[in-house]
C-alpha cells in the first residue's frame, strides 16, 4: 500500500521487550488505518533478529512509504547507547542503518520508545492542548521517559534510571515489578509515587501522563498517587508508540 497523495499516511513500527507492533497512521488524525498488526519479539533480542522481525511487519502491509521505528534504549544519531531490556549486542549499532539494512536500503527513522508514545499523546491523546512541560512514564518491562515542551521533544530523557531512594525506579516501579512481586495496586503505587515525586522536583512538569499497558488500570492506581502534579492516563495506549514512530518519521516534533 502506498500512501494516497492527499493525505499524510506513515508506518509506525514500536519495537518492545515482548512485541513489535506496526501500524499505517493517518497523520492528521492519529489513527490507525486499518489494523495493528503484532509479532513477538524475537529472544534474544539481537540487532540482526530484530530487524528481520521489524521486516516481516512491514512486508505484511506492503509498505513503501515513510517509515518510522522505535528502540526501547538511548538513541543518539540513530546510534544505541544502552540496553537496558533487549540484548547487550545492540550497544553501539547504528540502529538505523540496521533496521534500514534488513529492509533493502530504505530510509528509515529510529527513536527510543517512550519518546515516540510521548509526541503521540502530545499531539493526539492526553497532552493536547497542554502547553508548558508535559512528562510521559511509560510502565512495562521497565520505565520509560518523554519530554515534551510546547510540542517538541527533549529526546532521550531516561527517568527509569533516577536512582529512588537507592534504587533505580524501574526497579522499584516498573510493572513488570508488580506482577513479580504480586502486590497491590496500593503497594505498587506507593513505589510509583516515590518516582513520580523524583522527577517532579527533577523538572517541575505541568503534566504527567502514565502510559503503557498497564494505564489501561489507570482507575486501580492513578487515584492512589500522592504526588503534586496532575496525573492522567495516557489515551492512545497500545497505539501511542507506533503513532509517534509514524510522526516521527515525518519529521514531527523532532526539532
Ligand atoms: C530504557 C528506555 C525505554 C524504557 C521502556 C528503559 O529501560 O532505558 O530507553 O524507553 O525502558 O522501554
Amino acid at each position: 500500500m502506498t500512501s494516497p497523495a492527499a493525505r499524510n499516511f506513515s508506518l509506525g513500527i514500536d519495537v518492545g521487550g515482548s512485541g513489535v507492533k506496526g501500524g499505517i497512521v493517518d497523520l492528521d488524525t492519529g489513527a490507525l488505518v486499518g489494523e495493528r498488526f503484532k509479532l513477538a519479539t524475537p529472544q534474544p533480542a539481537t540487532p540482526e533478529a530484530v530487524s528481520a522481525t521489524v521486516a516481516e511487519v512491514v512486508a505484511h502491509f506492503g509498505w513503501d512509504g515513510p517509515l518510522g521505528v522505535t528502540y526501547p534504549g538511548v538513541i543518539v544519531d540513530g546510534v544505541v547507547r544502552t540496553a537496558a531490556n533487549v540484548n547487550r549486542a545492540w550497544i553501539g549499532v547504528d540502529a538505523t542503518e540496521t533496521y534500514s539494512a534488513a529492509l533493502g536500503g530504505r530510509p528509515v527513522t529510529v527513536l527510543n520508545d517512550a519518546d515516540a508514545a510521548g509526541l503521540a499523546e502530545h499531539r493526539f491523546g492526553a497532552g493536547v492542548d497542554q502547553r508548558g512541560v508535559v512528562v510521559l512514564l511509560t510502565f512495562g518491562t521497565g520505565i520509560g521517559s518523554a519530554v515534551v515542551h510546547n510540542g517538541v521533544l527533549l529526546p532521550n530523557t531516561e527517568f527509569g534510571h533516577l536512582e529512588v531512594d537507592g534504587r533505580e525506579a524501574e526497579h522499584r516501579a516498573a510493572a513488570s515489578v508488580r506482577e513479580r512481586k504480586e502486590w497491590s495496586w496500593k503497594r505498587w503505587t506507593k513505589e510509583v509515587t516515590k518516582v513520580l515525586v523524583a522527577v517532579e522536583n527533577a523538572i517541575w512538569p505541568d503534566l504527567i501522563i502514565v502510559g503503557g499497558g498497564i494505564s489501561r488500570k489507570a482507575d486501580k492506581w492513578v487515584p492512589l498517587l500522592e504526588n503534586r502534579t496532575p496525573v492522567v492516563a495516557a489515551a492512545l495506549q497500545n497505539t501511542a508508540g507506533i503513532v509517534g514512530a509514524a510522526m516521527a518519521a515525518h519529521g514531527e516534533g523532532m526539532h
